[in-house]
């Protein structure tokens, strides 16, 4: 047994603070290894990685969320799963949520997506991200140090969705008092795997919605979003439009934290790096980018293999379960020189798959990146000074920080900061 075949990625919590010299060694052994635990080839790879990533052909989306928990329901049989994978579909968790869609199901789910969500509502909903950047601030500037997570981050990315999806800003406190959980977060931090509570609370208001919508047009955001067509032209169930819509908090709410929370955790640490942005906030964009790769908010997604299939000259049977270790990809040293090192004037940090590829790329990039910049330049032109709450996380040169128990998502549970 090699070192790598005794770590449990899925469930070893030595993992949490420090997931990447193990994912190195697997993928210095090969960039498409099966890993010991759970009969899941570990894609580490970025070219191998990004191949899978546009091969909807080949390879479901039906796991993707869950990976090998709980398991396929059926045994695999034969060269070719595709049938086994549309008659058990409706039993995998998260069946009903767009990242397990596959085509033509997918691509008509996405095309509604893109339907509700128009450039005009995107720009909009920036307008609304600067006033919320600043309202926020207000509050968690107010006293020399905050917990950025809980004080900020949270109730920040929550509420750019529901301006976004045009939830009535009335009803803006009770989607926070249901969706920010004990944590601050949206979802479980400490499952392995989503919960589903809080998009039952989402099914439940966006279903009042969009049937009043639909009853009793009005001149608002959420009369477009319930009156969003197929691209062949049907109207889609009220569901359909009501899940598409929930899947927003679900997709965009968590990941954008650990981002917003892993760029402020990089320039409370780096006095350097806060002085080079603080002279030019042109270089935010950049530190964005460097932090997706370097800290990937999302993990990793899962795939299945319908047919055989090989990868980078590795031979896939039907049946495989891979899962696109974005950590890893985005730090594959084929790809990205020393990847270990945070570096913003990196020339290629944006060629990064911390966004994912292909038809399942997320359509939440443009508004995480819009997300990041503004509560940044905000952050550091209100502030002249930022540093790490060592009361909290510890001494300088050992601060101490924890992750998030999950396997999914990479990221601080607490960032505690203190600035002037
Ligand atoms: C830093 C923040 C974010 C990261 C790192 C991230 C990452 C990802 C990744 C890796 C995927 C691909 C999943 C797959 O291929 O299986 C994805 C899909 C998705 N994301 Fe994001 N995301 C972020 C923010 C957002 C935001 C703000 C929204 C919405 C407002 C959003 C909505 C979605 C949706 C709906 C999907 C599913 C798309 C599909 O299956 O076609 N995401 N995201």
């Amino acid at each position: 047994m090699s070192d790598t075949d005794s770590v449990d990625f899925f469930t070893d919590r030595e993992l949490l603070a420090n997931p990447y010299d193990y994912l190195a060694a697997l993928r210095d052994e090969c960039p498409l290894r099966r890993e010991n635990y759970h009969d899941v080839v570990m894609i580490t790879g970025y070219d191998e990685g990004v191949a899978i990533y546009n091969d909807t052909e080949r390879f479901s989306s039906c796991i993707s969320v869950t990976g090998p928990f709980p398991g396929f329901p059926v045994p695999f049989e034969g060269d070719d799963i595709s049938g086994l994978i549309a008659a058990h579909r409706d039993e995998i968790p998260f069946f009903d949520q767009l990242p397990t869609f596959d085509p033509p199901v997918h691509t008509a789910h996405r095309a509604l997506l893109s339907r509700m969500i128009t450039p005009k509502r995107l720009k909009e909903n920036e307008e609304f991200i600067w006033r919320l950047a600043d309202r926020q601030y207000d509050t968690a500037l107010s006293d020399g140090r905050c917990e950025f997570i809980g004080e900020f981050a949270n109730p920040f990315a929550m509420l750019v969705i529901a301006d976004l999806l045009g939830v009535p800003e009335a009803d803006h406190a009770e989607f926070r008092e249901a969706l920010l959980t004990e944590v601050g977060t949206i979802g479980s931090s400490e499952g392995e795997t989503m919960q589903h509570s809080p998009l039952e609370y989402l099914y439940g208001k966006f279903s009042e919605y969009i049937s009043d919508r639909r009853a009793n047009p009005r001149d608002d955001v959420l009369t477009g979003v319930a009156s969003a067509a197929f691209p062949d032209g049907s109207t889609p169930e009220v569901m359909d439009a009501v899940r598409v819509a929930s899947n927003l908090f679900a997709a965009g709410q968590e990941t954008t934290v650990r981002l917003l929370s892993t760029a402020v955790m990089m320039i409370a640490e780096d006095v350097d790096l806060q002085a080079k942005l603080r002279a030019n906030s042109d270089l935010i964009p950049r530190l964005v980018e460097e932090a997706l790769r370097y800290e990937s908010p999302v993990r990793g997604d899962f795939r299945l293999a319908k047919v055989p299939v090989t990868v980078g000259g590795v031979n896939l049977p039907a049946g495989t379960t891979v899962m696109l270790v974005n950590a890893a990809i985005n730090r594959d040293p084929r790809k990205f020189t020393n990847p270990e090192v945070f570096d913003i004037d990196r020339g290629n940090a944006r060629q990064h798959v911390a966004f994912g590829r292909g038809p399942h790329s997320c359509p939440g990039a443009p508004l995480a990146r819009a997300e990041a910049k503004i509560s940044l330049q905000r952050l550091l032109e209100r502030t002249s000074n930022i540093w790490v709450d060592e009361d909290k996380h510890g001494p300088h040169g050992n601060h101490r920080y924890s992750y998030l128990p999950t396997f999914i998502l990479r990221g601080l549970t607490r960032l505690h900061i203190c600035f002037e």
